[in-house]
């Protein structure tokens, strides 16, 4: 059985003030570890020290939303994944798609992050997705080779034991367009074949595969119910309490059994 993984990606949103607030109730909503849902809270940088402050002895994990290849040094403005570790983080969220579109980021540059974060003892978060325009050409799962071929790139079976993947397609972030439960299904499945040829049967099993992309408490069962579906990336809904503690209720009640 995996384990469900409710992901917040707060992206560049809240203060520190109101990251610190939804903390304490994200601390309050999953406050003893469970074995069936795994809880994580990604705010933006500035704010790690003191929401992991307002985290610290519940369940709720945190995660940076990307993070440097190179070890510290002169590269004025950027985060090294030591760096996030110190304030507490364990998890990257690598190659959304806000920073392959919009920060143009390549599946070479996410392959150096991927490799410094498992490289520094935390857990990557590898965002893959197609554009709307390559979904209505046909070319999903082509895109979905592509950007696992990069991200995955010299990375050994027991390395990639420390990668989380995020289905994410482009066209469903922050639209209010869900993919169907079958059309997530269908890409976590091509996902997860992709895993066992590159490694093995058994390797691919044990990997979470979440999905993103417009993620609310009234699609989150109906995805999470997926048979490869493992977990959700939220974004929007992740924002507030009474939004995302839904969610991890959804994961809750299915791995009660439903
Ligand atoms: P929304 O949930 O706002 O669509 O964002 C999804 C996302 O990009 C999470 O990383």
């Amino acid at each position: 059985m995996r384990r469900y993984l409710i992901a917040g990606n707060w992206k560049m949103n809240t203060t520190r003030q109101s990251g610190v607030a939804l903390a304490s109730e994200l601390a309050a909503a999953a406050a003893k570890e469970e074995a069936g849902v795994e809880v994580l809270a990604c705010p933006p940088y500035p704010y790690l020290l003191p929401v992991g402050e307002k985290l610290a002895g519940s369940a709720v994990r945190l995660g940076a939303q990307d993070a440097y290849f190179e070890a510290p040094g002169a590269f004025t403005g950027e985060i090294a994944v030591e760096m996030v570790k110190d304030c507490g983080c364990q998890y990257v969220i690598l190659g959304h798609s806000e920073r392959r579109h919009v920060m143009g980021e390549t599946d070479a540059t996410i392959n150096r992050k991927v490799r410094a974060v498992i490289s520094g003892g935390l857990t990557a978060v590898l965002c893959v997705g197609e554009l709307l325009s390559e979904r209505q050409a046909g070319q999903t799962e082509a895109v979905l080779d592509r950007q696992m071929d990069g991200g995955y790139s010299g990375i050994s079976e027991s390395e990639a034991a420390s990668i989380v993947i995020a289905y994410e397609p482009v066209w469903a972030i922050g639209t209010g367009v869900t993919a169907t439960p079958e059309q997530a299904e269908s890409a976590h499945e091509h996902l997860r074949k992709w895993l066992a040829r590159r490694y093995n049967a058994a390797f691919s099993e044990k990997v979470r595969i979440l999905y993103g992309g417009s993620v609310k408490a009234d699609n989150a069962e109906s995805l999470l119910g997926q048979p490869n579906v493992d977990g959700a990336l939220v974004g929007g809904a992740s924002l507030k309490a009474a939004t995302f503690v839904p969610i991890i209720e959804a994961a809750r009640k299915l791995a009660a059994g439903g």
